[in-house]
C-alpha cells in the first residue's frame, strides 16, 4: 500500500488492519521519520501501529517513493496493491508534481505489479477526472478525453488510462475508487486537512473577526455576493465514509474490478452551506450572484473571500451529479449507510478544524493534536471505539 501517511490513506490503513489484513507501506524516506509519523497518525483514530508491527506482524513499513524508488518484495507474496498515494498539487511544478507522482507513479507501480505477478490493483483516483464533464457522470473511464479544470485531474484521467490498459489485460483486475472532496470524520470531525470546505470556513471567520462590531449586534451585517447559484450542491464526503467503502470493497473480490464514486448521495446546497456559515460564524447579508459578476470585481468585504479562494471558485460552479450505482451495491450488501451532512454534524466539523485553527497551530502537524471527542453526535471517541490490532 502507498500514501498510508495520506489523510484517507491512515484510515484505509487502520480500516484494513482492523479487519485482520496483512499490509506492506511504503514510506518515503527516511523511513524512521515516516514512520514515526505514521503511528502519530494511527494513534489519533485508534490504532496502535507499534503493537501491530512488532508483534503480529501484520503491518510491515518499507522505505521507497512513486515513481522510481520502489523497493524489491522481500516480504514474499502480495496479493494485490493500494495505491492511495498522490500529489495534490492543482498545477504543475518546478518538481514535475502532479504528473510525477500521480501519472509516473502509477505507471511504475503496475509494472512492479506486474514484475511480481500482482494481480489485483486497487487505485484512487477522484471523482473529478470528469472535468469540466456535466449531467450525470456515470462509474465509467471517461472517454474521450474531458476538459479539465486543473492539472492536478489531467494527471488523474492519465493515470486512470494506464490502469484502465492494465486492467484489460488477461488475468488483471483493476478497482478504481474516485472520492469527491474529502472531509473530517463524520464522528468526531477529526482532519488533517483543512482545504476547500475548511479554507472557505476559515476565510468567513476572518471576515466575521474584520467586520466584527458592537454596534453591528451578534450578528453582523456584512452585505456581499456569493458567486454561485443556491441550488447548485457541494460534493464533500466524510473521510471515514470513504475508507469503510474501500475496505468492504478490497476484503471481498466479488465487489473488485469496478468503479466507485465514493460521493455524497445528498450534497449539500451552496444555500445550506450559507445558512450553516452564518449561524456558526454569527453573519448574515450575503446574496448568490453570477460568478462572472463577483470574480475580479470584488467589494472589500468579497475580496477577502473569494480573492483567496479562487482557485476552487470553478468547483462552484460545476456541479455534476455523480451515479453510484456500484457504491450503493456494496452499502446495501455490507448494511452502510452515508453520514448525511446535518447542520449538527456540519458544526462539529467547524468546531474540530476551528480548534485546530484551521490547520494552522503553532507550525505543527495539524493532525498530530490529541484526539477530539465527539461532539453532540453522541457516539464515543475513536480512541475508544475501535479495537487496536493487538485485540484481534
Ligand atoms: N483529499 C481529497 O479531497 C481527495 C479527493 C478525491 C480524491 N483524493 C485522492 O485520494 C488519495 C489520497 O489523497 P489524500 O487526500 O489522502 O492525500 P494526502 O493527504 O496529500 O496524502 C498523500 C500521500 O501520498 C504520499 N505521497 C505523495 N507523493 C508521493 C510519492 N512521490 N511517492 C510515494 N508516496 C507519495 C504522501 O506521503 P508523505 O506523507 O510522505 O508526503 C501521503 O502519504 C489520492 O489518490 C487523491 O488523489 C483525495
Amino acid at each position: 500500500m502507498t500514501g498510508a501517511t495520506g489523510f484517507l490513506g491512515h484510515y484505509v490503513l487502520r480500516d484494513l488492519l482492523v479487519r485482520g489484513h496483512q499490509v506492506v507501506v511504503l514510506l518515503r524516506p527516511p523511513l524512521a521519520d515516516s514512520s514515526g509519523r505514521l503511528q502519530d497518525m494511527l494513534k489519533q483514530i485508534g490504532l496502535d501501529a507499534a503493537a501491530a508491527a512488532a508483534g503480529s506482524g501484520q503491518l510491515t513499513l518499507i522505505e521507497g517513493a512513486l515513481p522510481d524508488r520502489l523497493p524489491e518484495a522481500t516480504w514474499g507474496r502480495t496479493d494485490a496493491v493500494i495505491n492511495c498515494a498522490a500529489s495534490l498539487e492543482l498545477f504543475a511544478n518546478g518538481n514535475g508534481d502532479p504528473f510525477r507522482t500521480n501519472t509516473l507513479g502509477t505507471e511504475a507501480l503496475i509494472e512492479w505489479a506486474d514484475r511480481y505477478g500482482v494481480t489485483r490493483v486497487h487505485a484512487v483516483s477522484t471523482a473529478y477526472t470528469c472535468g469540466w464533464n456535466t449531467g450525470v457522470i456515470r462509474e465509467v473511464f471517461h472517454e474521450p478525453a474531458p476538459e479539465f479544470q486543473t492539472d492536478y485531474e489531467r494527471s488523474k484521467w492519465l493515470a486512470e488510462g494506464l490502469l484502465k490498459q492494465w486492467g484489460e489485460q488477461a488475468g488483471h483486475v483493476l478497482t478504481l475508487f474516485r472520492p469527491s472532496f474529502l472531509i473530517g470524520d463524520s464522528q468526531t470531525g477529526y482532519t488533517t486537512q483543512f482545504a476547500w470546505f475548511y479554507q472557505l470556513a476559515r476565510l468567513v471567520s476572518k471576515l466575521k473577526q474584520q467586520y466584527r462590531d458592537p454596534h453591528n449586534g451578534d450578528k453582523t451585517y456584512i452585505p456581499l455576493r456569493i458567486p454561485g447559484r443556491p441550488q447548485d450542491r457541494q460534493n464533500i464526503v466524510p473521510v471515514d465514509f470513504v475508507s469503510q467503502m474501500m475496505a468492504e470493497v478490497v476484503a471481498q473480490p466479488r465487489f473488485h474490478g469496478r468503479i466507485y464514486h465514493l460521493t455524497n448521495p445528498e450534497p449539500p446546497t451552496n444555500d445550506m452551506m450559507k445558512r450553516c456559515y452564518e449561524q456558526y460564524f454569527g453573519l448574515h447579508g450575503g446574496w448568490f450572484a453570477d460568478p462572472q459578476e463577483v470574480v475580479g470585481k470584488c467589494s472589500q468585504a468579497e475580496s477577502l473571500l473569494w480573492d483567496q479562494y479562487h482557485l476552487l471558485t470553478p468547483r462552484v460552479v460545476h456541479t455534476p451529479h455523480f451515479d453510484t450505482s456500484n457504491t450503493q451495491e456494496v452499502m446495501a450488501a455490507a448494511g452502510l449507510t452515508f453520514p448525511a451532512l446535518s447542520q449538527e454534524r456540519i458544526f462539529m466539523l467547524l468546531d474540530y478544524a476551528a480548534a485546530r485553527r484551521w490547520g494552522r497551530r503553532n507550525g505543527c502537524h495539524a493532525g498530530l493534536t490529541p484526539p477530539i471527542s465527539a461532539t453532540g453526535l453522541g457516539h464515543p471517541s475513536p480512541g475508544n471505539s475501535w479495537p487496536s490490532v493487538r485485540d484481534l
